[in-house]
């Protein structure tokens, strides 16, 4: 979806738009020109609020047909009371994008009064978001019945803001979230490790950026024993995928950014209930948010040092697979106990983890839909956020809320760690289910060794199974801004 986004001032009297969309506040002060704006279309804007037919709650729409003057639809939505006012906006205007996409407007002008450059780029992140769509796989309608596609939008602003800078990063950051939901919504069969490979490779010659992938034999190469326990069931080549960007000074050490890549994961010979199985398809959003961070960093042009890693594969049950009550040894040395083959995310992550240490990182966050117990905990609200140092997690954190993706941290206590002892081996892949966010991030901890650590459980944030009003059912595209604005933070 090529979406293209301007701002400028509102030049009420040439305005001439398909749809208008305004955003109004609950609270706080109405936009300067809405006053000219009503008396152009005739009051039926101040007519509607005096009637208090629309209050400016959060996610309320009004449509107003019949509009004048060049508005061909008008369309109220409300910021509601008390946001953050750049959350209020993101989210505002990708209601009002998806509503462009059902009208078939084409166009869409969205006006929210005066905004700051960090107001518009939130705008244009909604904007992009809410016009996502995933329509490769479906036979296109006959031509009569097919709805205009939205192939722009702009942002009115009262103000005259110099530049585009908003614009140029919601850009960035709105196609490394959509990237990271299309790869997301692809089914296993065509989103395989090596796809994400071609991916990476795309990305890399885009932005000119350094790639390199291990197949199975470089990972035996690096006794690899946990990543491949988890790929040797399936004849698909696992894939270990390093994107490394650097436009930074080069004796700047990276952060390094970690994604779980399961390309589905039936849970192995711990084989999952059939039921709903087929969401696991979206077992490597992790990844996803990686490639689509690494493409929005590159967009951004930051100059900050950043590696992609992905551990990419299929977990499959077959007479090859790994059963529980085997050990296996990871690349840092540790025997690891498999208790439950469906605790596989972690037996991947380990040797990325490990992997990762080559770069000399300052920090490493990885993301993962690790535990079906993280959305027990939190729900699709708030990510799972653990780590070993208490500075960088509140560093993600802030990233998190910046990016309108909240994380929540959880304890990692050593009392938690005797859940993951072996009788025969270092440590246990699974501790059963109390505390099963914590006990993982426990075990990844493991092989996170020298340096700082971050560790986002994305199981319940990554994908919705209902509708989120400014999003459908699906890919939410998290945790891509949690990477871009913790990388932004790093770059100031
Ligand atoms: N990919 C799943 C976790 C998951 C479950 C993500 C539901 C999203 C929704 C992971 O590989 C898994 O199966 N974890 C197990 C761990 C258990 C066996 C210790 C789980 O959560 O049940
Ligand atoms: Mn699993
Ligand atoms: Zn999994």
């Amino acid at each position: 979806m090529a979406i293209t986004i301007n701002h400028r001032l509102a030049d009420l009297a040439a305005l001439d738009s398909p749809l208008l969309v305004i955003a109004l506040a609950a609270d706080g002060p109405q936009p300067i020109a809405l006053d000219r704006l009503d008396s152009l279309l005739g009051g039926s804007i101040k007519r509607t609020l005096e009637r208090r037919d629309f209050r400016g709650a959060r996610d309320e729409t009004l449509h107003l047909s019949g509009a004048a003057r060049g508005v061909e639809r008008l369309l109220l939505i409300g910021l509601g009371k008390g946001t953050e006012r750049p959350a209020a906006i993101r989210r505002a205007a990708a209601i009002a994008s998806r509503r462009a996409v059902t009208l078939g407007s084409g166009h869409v002008d969205f006006y929210a009064g005066s905004v700051t450059d960090e107001e518009v780029e939130a705008a244009t992140v909604g904007l992009i978001a809410g016009a996502w769509e995933y329509k490769e796989l479906k036979t296109p309608p006959p031509e009569e019945e097919r709805r205009r596609p939205l192939g722009s939008a702009t942002v009115l602003a009262d103000d005259d803001l110099t530049g585009a800078r908003g614009v140029a990063a919601g850009v960035a950051v709105g196609e490394g979230h959509s990237l990271a939901r299309r790869l997301a919504m692809m089914p296993g069969n065509l989103c395989t490790p090596d796809y994400l490979v071609e991916t990476a490779h795309d990305i890399a010659m885009r932005h000119k950026l350094g790639v390199t992938v291990l197949g199975r034999e470089e990972m035996e190469q690096e006794s690899m024993g946990s990543f491949l326990c988890v790929a040797q069931a399936t004849p698909q080549d696992p894939k270990l995928i390093a994107l490394e960007y650097r436009r930074g000074p080069a004796d700047l050490p990276p952060v390094v950014l970690v994604g779980k890549g399961l390309c589905f994961d039936t849970g192995g010979i711990s084989i999952k209930p059939a039921q709903s199985m087929e969401l696991m398809k979206f077992d490597m959003c992790g990844a996803a948010g990686v490639l689509g961070a690494m493409e929005a960093i590159s967009r951004l042009d930051l100059a900050v040092n950043v590696v992609g890693l992905v551990g990419a594969t299929t977990n499959m049950p077959s007479g090859t697979a790994v059963k529980p009550g085997d050990v296996v040894r990871a690349s840092n040395g540790k025997y690891i106990e498999i208790i439950n083959t469906d605790a596989e995310g972690r037996l991947v992550l380990a040797d990325v983890l490990g992997y990762a240490r080559r770069f000399n990182p300052a920090a490493v966050i990885d993301a993962a839909t690790l535990t079906g117990a993280c959305v027990i905990a939190l729900g699709h609200t708030a990510s799972g956020v653990m780590g070993s140092d208490e500075d960088l997690i509140q560093e993600v954190l802030a990233a998190g809320r910046r990016a309108g993706e909240p994380g929540w941290q959880l304890p990692l206590w050593d009392d938690y760690r005797e859940l993951i002892k072996s009788d025969v081996a270092d440590v246990k892949n699974s501790g059963g289910r109390p505390a099963g966010t914590i006990t993982a991030a426990l075990f990844l901890k493991e092989f996170a060794e020298g340096y700082p650590w971050v560790h986002l459980d994305i199981a319940g944030t990554a994908y919705s199974e209902t509708d989120l009003v400014t999003i459908p059912r699906g890919p939410t595209g998290v945790p891509t801004g949690t990477f871009v604005e913790f990388v932004r933070g790093r770059a100031r």
